[in-house]
């Protein structure tokens, strides 16, 4: 089916979670996929609904609360995996299973352990099954592009005659070139049975940098639904960057023959900062599109050119993908309904406590920093958004130091609603802070990584401190803003501290991860 119009199906909640860093909860779930229905995505995977009852949970939350777009859990073909899928989109108005299997005789014989016959009898039972619950039922051939082309016509032709309409094509390993993807999409499209009524999908990991290129490819040759993730998150190198192939069919429609997507591209710049600031995963500096240098212009020449015509340089503007940056937004004068009122502008739903919380960060921020951007509002409510129950609070922080001196932490944090107290000092400001809370915590996490950025330009910038911390092969992060880089490290750490304790908590089963 070749239309003008290509699908983009989300896949930041599930192949994207499969980051290292990048698990969220279920409250985290629900935030982004609101947003990847107001940025227009027409599928989002929610989860992998039999990998744990924390993913299956968080499918059905989605498929409960959103309305326009459909929403999808994947399973592999055993019974079980397709059941439990269909259970977890049960209420969703526009439900999907997506079931996949390998097709390449690298994974039969040495992951399966399968011969090609029974491979195809697995497509044909899961497929049916799938649609005894659902309609709209995608089958993925995994390792399709190191699969023999004539038996992924055979797993196709027997996917589509028991009811699939979408059929994917997955470069799971990242090995293919943007040709021998186009290639392989022609060469299906013109063998399998029924293939005028199914969409051909493409979904592409990013182990030789080729993710985007290969998806450009393949949709010329006719591919209708990209599969793909916000900030291009993802196993290993990660999978197709969403923002990338939205833009450059946008930027150049003249190359792709029109083809219209259904995302507002104003959200892409939003969607990208919460995704960064629910995992703590910032994007490259020189990150295409969303990246903080994508549209800065060092070089004098440029600059000049710029701003003499912005044409010069600037292939697309920054408003196009809703980064209105350095933009004066509020003042210490400005008032709950125009705080209130320039979240909702910047897509940010903020509610209850949570909005209280909000707009006294936002208060006290004004009366510190004379000038608040778009940024430091996303910088503070994500900081004051409460995503899991949190057990541990930062309630404050004496330090003193200097040259000469070894410096002293005095941190107070709640503990089950208890306060508490603890003093240390350490090596630099940052460690004594650290060795405070861990003595207080009682915690034997080991930490594994540190960065603070600034939010904003100019010198009275809100620190963001993000911290990796790892226990028992977890790892989690936690982040902090604050526009005192002390207070925000604090805040960093029992943010993790915070997040490591609800993982322990909720009990997983096996999870088949690693796909
Ligand atoms: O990369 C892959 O093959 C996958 C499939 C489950 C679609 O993620
Ligand atoms: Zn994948």
């Amino acid at each position: 089916m070749s239309s003008q119009r290509l699908r983009v199906f989300d896949t930041t909640l599930r192949d994207g979670e499969q980051s290292p860093g990048c698990s969220m909860n279920l409250h985290e779930k629900l935030t982004l996929a609101r947003q990847l229905e107001r940025l227009g995505v027409d599928v989002i995977e929610a989860g992998f609904p039999i990998a744990s009852d924390g993913d299956f949970d968080s499918v059905r939350a989605i498929s409960k609360e959103l309305s326009e777009t459909i929403i999808c859990g994947l399973a592999r073909t055993g019974n079980l995996d397709v059941e439990r899928a269909g259970q977890a989109v049960e209420s969703a108005k526009k439900p999907r299973i997506h079931v996949f299997i390998a097709t390449s005789d690298i994974h039969l014989e040495h992951k399966l352990r399968m011969s090609r016959e029974q491979v195809l009898e697995e497509v044909d039972r899961a497929v049916r099954l799938a649609r005894t619950y659902v309609d709209d039922v995608e089958f993925s051939a995994e390792d399709a592009t190191r699969s023999d082309r004539d038996y992924l016509v055979q797993v196709f032709d027997a996917a589509i005659a028991a009811g699939a309409s979408t059929l994917n094509v997955p470069d799971t390993v990242g090995y293919t070139t943007p040709k021998e993807y186009g290639a392989l999409i022609d060469y299906l499209s013109g063998r399998v049975t029924g293939a005028e009524d199914a969409i051909f999908s493409i979904h592409c990991h990013d182990d030789l940098g080729l993710a985007v290129a290969n998806s450009l490819s393949a949709i010329r040759a006719g591919a209708r639904q990209v599969e793909c993730t916000i900030n291009g998150i993802g196993e290993r190198a990660g999978n197709t960057s969403l923002e990338e192939v939205v833009m450059a069919l946008s930027v150049r429609s003249d190359e792709f023959g029109g083809l219209k997507t259904g995302i507002t591209t104003q959200e892409i710049y939003p969607t990208s900062r919460l995704l960064s600031s629910i995992t703590g995963v910032q994007v490259q500096p020189n990150k295409a599109i969303v990246g903080d240098n994508a549209f800065a212009h060092e070089a004098g020449i440029h600059q000049d050119g710029v701003l003499k015509a912005a044409i010069t340089y600037e292939i697309m503007t920054p408003e196009s993908i809703g980064r209105a940056s350095n933009e004066l937004v509020l003042g210490k004068h400005s008032g709950r309904h125009a705080f209130s009122d320039r979240l909702i502008e910047l897509g940010l739903k903020v509610e209850g406590e949570d909005f209280e919380r909000a707009f006294r960060r936002f208060k006290s921020l004004a009366d510190a920093k004379k000038v608040i951007y778009n940024e430091d509002l996303e910088a503070i409510v994500s900081d004051s958004v409460h995503t899991i129950e949190d057990r541990f609070s930062f309630e404050s922080l004496t330090l003193t130091c200097g040259s000469g001196r070894a410096p002293n932490a005095l941190v107070r944090l709640g503990l089950d609603g208890v306060s508490l107290e603890q003093a240390a000092t350490g090596v630099g400001p940052v460690d004594a802070i650290f060795r405070a809370i861990s003595e207080l915590l009682k915690t034997s996490s080991e930490l594994i990584q540190y960065q603070v950025h600034a939010v904003t330009a100019g010198l009275d910038a809100q620190g963001e401190v993000s911290v990796t911390i790892e226990e028992d092969g977890r790892r989690v992060i936690g982040n902090g803003v604050h526009e005192d880089v002390m207070v925000a490290s604090a805040k960093a750490y029992v943010n993790a501290l915070n997040k490591l304790e609800w993982h322990k908590k909720r009990r997983d089963v096996d999870a088949p991860r690693g796909i």
